[in-house]
């Protein structure tokens, strides 16, 4: 998987599981851990063992608390929007748009670009002590890293708008209540948890996952009819060996034996 400086990687039966690890900092993306997740999930893309990845933050106080503010006090207006946009392009889309499913391990907060990073996942688990917020406006930038598009599609424009306008934290409970997370469970079994759900998916076809992805995600895309993706994706199936797999074990009485291909 190649070594990291702010990244740990660990792989169990199919599943990698990247941990952000600045604890220091609360493990605030700067430029160097936006380009180490890049190459780490592209990396695990081309990787046949990697069926499912799990993205949390090192410690228990926090998943990720912002993009490092650091780094960006001094900006002007032409780096501000490079900021944003090398960042959407190098880690949120590739997320994403990534064919193997990502998972946000939300171990407690995610602020700002963790709320984010959380976001451009495809599911995301919190611990009930997380804390979730956009507080961008209380430092005088709006979110840059997709979160005024992400937070409005898996909430809603009203809940979007309260939440990004008031810069407040909502709970673990809120977050649930409103769709933002799928589920909550006691910190300890935060990861237990990521793993059952990622343990279910490597039991399904990897080819048709990816093909859910790409349809599902192109409800999304302006300019692209997602019932006409769903279609061109539906009838590609029919020329995976995965397909003829599953099929056959059904009829078969068997389980199937995916091989993604
Ligand atoms: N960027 C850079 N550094 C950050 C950071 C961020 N987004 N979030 C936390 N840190 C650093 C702090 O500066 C501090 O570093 P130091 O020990 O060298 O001073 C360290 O992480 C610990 O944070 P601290 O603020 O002392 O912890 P706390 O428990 O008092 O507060 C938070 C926790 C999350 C409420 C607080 O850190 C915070 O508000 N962070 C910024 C959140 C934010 O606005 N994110 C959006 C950025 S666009």
């Amino acid at each position: 998987m190649g070594s990291f400086e702010n990244l740990l990687t660990t792989m169990d039966n199919g599943t990698l599981t990247i941990t952000i690890n600045r604890p220091d900092k609360l493990n605030a993306l700067n430029k160097k851990t936006i380009e180490e997740l890049n190459v780490a999930l592209k990396n695990a893309e081309g990787d046949g063992v990697v069926k499912v990845i799990v993205i949390t933050g090192s410690g228990p106080k926090a998943f990720v608390a912002g993009a490092d503010i650091s780094e960006f006090a001094d900006f002007n207006v032409e780096q501000g929007k490079a900021l944003s946009a090398d960042g959407q392009k190098k880690l949120f889309d590739v997320i994403q748009n990534l064919t193997k499913p990502v998972i946000a391990a939300i171990n407690g907060f995610a602020l700002g670009g963790g709320l984010e990073l959380a976001m451009a996942c495809h599911i995301r688990v919190a611990s009930d002590n997380a804390k979730m917020g956009l507080p961008e406006v209380s430092l005088g930038v709006i979110p840059g890293y997709g979160g005024t598009q992400r937070l409005t599609q898996l909430v809603g424009k009203g809940k979007a708008f309260e939440m990004i306008m008031t810069a407040d934290m909502i709970n673990a409970e809120d977050a649930l209540k409103w769709g933002l997370v799928n589920h909550i469970i006691a910190q300890e079994n935060l990861l237990t948890k990521c793993n059952e759900l990622a343990t279910k998916i490597i039991s399904r076809s990897p080819s048709a996952i990816a093909s859910a992805i790409r349809s599902v995600n192109a409800n999304f895309q302006d300019s692209v009819n997602g019932f006409e993706v769903e279609i061109e994706e539906f009838g590609k199936c029919f020329a995976t060996q995965d397909f003829k797999e599953g099929t056959t074990a059904f009829l078969e009485k068997r389980k199937p034996n995916f091989t993604g291909k």
